[in-house]
């Protein structure tokens, strides 16, 4: 089976790489890794190929930034080319990105001259165009103003095969009248990379380049358009991020989004202020991951990172207003913050008074073995 596994952006990466490395041991498959070159800074794409284990790309698009509909745009001419030439069997998009949709557009769309034969389920179908699975299909904000929200719905109205990090997630594709037969809840992926590589993550000490002790610091991350991309919002956040500094120190790896905007609107200056407030550039995934590890509370506007803060039990605020992933609340230890209480919030956790947290269901390291069973278990060639 041939199967292409796109990514693009850097939170694709670490839901790839555990389900490439699973694949690749299948004498069924043969799993292909598609970039579209959503981010292609080597901070944002190439080193996290390097510590996640992944080959070089076997196709790489290069489309890059634009707008929204310029990207989506580009990705879906030149993935259909791809898909013309090569003719997968299966397509599978993760997460929620513009190419996420994008390639999800283009598969299903795409007719190839001769039809493939796949059997799904033991009843033999004819295959006129490849099959798409999306891996963390199901989640939802309910916010319409947030374009991975967009993408999210599409993606899912447009799979065959919806595979949920958690069960809240099959729910919302339940009651939007998606078939039950195509949904599967598999557990969450990145907690298959963070397992992965736990032992590396563990023999860093990445806080020590900033003079810092484990769990005496903060860890920030923001680049949501609604943070970043309003001046007026950005500089609030600015002064709010060096108030916090003078409590406990902050290290903020700056997105090129955000850095971008900082820049633009003059804003730098106010962070560069403050002596606890260290600003690296994006940091490698099993960097970041020992930061983590090892930091106090993080303050953040990321959609994984409020889960594997969840998974580890790190306390983490969450600037928005809205969460796809209510279960790091109900059993994790995320919290929805506004920007008014983030120095309320974060001296409590300081004082310790930490929120208490659950394991959840199938988050344990196995969804990749999880997805090959069932690939294997319910397609064959004929
Ligand atoms: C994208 C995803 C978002 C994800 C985020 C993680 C969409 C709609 N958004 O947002 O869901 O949480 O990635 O990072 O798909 N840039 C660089 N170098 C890069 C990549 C981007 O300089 O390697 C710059 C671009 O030129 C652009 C800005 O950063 O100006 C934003 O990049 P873009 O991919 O459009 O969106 P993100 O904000 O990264």
């Amino acid at each position: 089976m041939k199967i292409h596994i796109i990514c693009a952006a850097r939170p694709n990466f670490m839901k790839v790489a555990p389900l490439y490395h699973a694949l690749k041991n299948e004498t069924w498959a043969q799993p292909v890794i598609v970039h579209t070159g959503q981010h292609y800074d080597l901070n944002m794409s190439d080193a996290f190929f390097k510590d996640l284990k992944l080959p070089e790309p076997h196709i790489h698009l290069g489309i890059g930034s634009g707008s929204h509909a310029e990207q989506t745009g580009k990705v879906m001419i030149a993935y259909e080319k791809v898909l013309m030439e090569q003719r997968p069997d299966l397509v599978i998009v993760v997460g929620d990105v513009n190419s996420t949709v994008a390639c999800s557009l283009a598969a299903s769309k795409v007719t190839y001259p001769h039809n493939s034969k796949l059997k799904i389920n033991n009843s033999k179908i004819s295959m006129a165009r490849p099959l798409i699975a999306h891996l963390e299909a199901g989640l939802r904000s309910s916010d319409r103003t947030m374009p991975e929200e967009i993408n999210r719905l599409v993606t899912d109205v447009l799979s065959d095969i919806l595979w949920t990090p958690s069960q809240d997630a099959n729910e919302n594709l339940i009651r939007e009248g998606i078939s039950q037969d195509k949904i599967q809840c598999v557990g969450n992926i990145m907690i298959d990379s963070l397992e992965m590589l736990r032992e590396k993550i563990e023999m860093q000490d990445v806080y020590k380049d900033f003079d810092l002790k484990p769990k005496s610091f903060g860890l920030v991350t923001l680049h949501r358009p609604s943070n970043v991309d309003n001046p007026d919002i950005l500089k609030n956040l600015c002064n709010i991020l060096v108030q916090i500094s003078d409590k406990i120190p902050l290290v903020f790896p700056v997105h090129p989004r955000t850095m971008k905007n900082l820049e633009q609107h003059k804003l730098l200056k106010i962070l560069n202020n403050s002596p606890n407030l260290f600003l690296p550039k994006p940091l490698s995934y099993i960097r970041f991951m020992n930061m983590v590890f090892n930091c106090r509370l993080v303050i953040t506007d990321s959609g994984g990172i409020q889960e594997e803060t969840s998974y580890l039990g790190i306390p983490c605020l969450t600037l928005r207003e809205n969460t796809e992933r209510p279960v790091t609340i109900t059993q994790g230890t995320n919290q929805l913050c506004a920007l008014d209480d983030v120095m309320k919030k974060t001296k409590v956790i300081i004082q310790g008074l930490v929120k208490r947290y659950d394991p959840i269901e199938f988050w344990d390291g196995r969804t990749a073995k999880r997805i090959t069973m069932i690939l294997s278990n319910k397609f064959f060639m004929i």
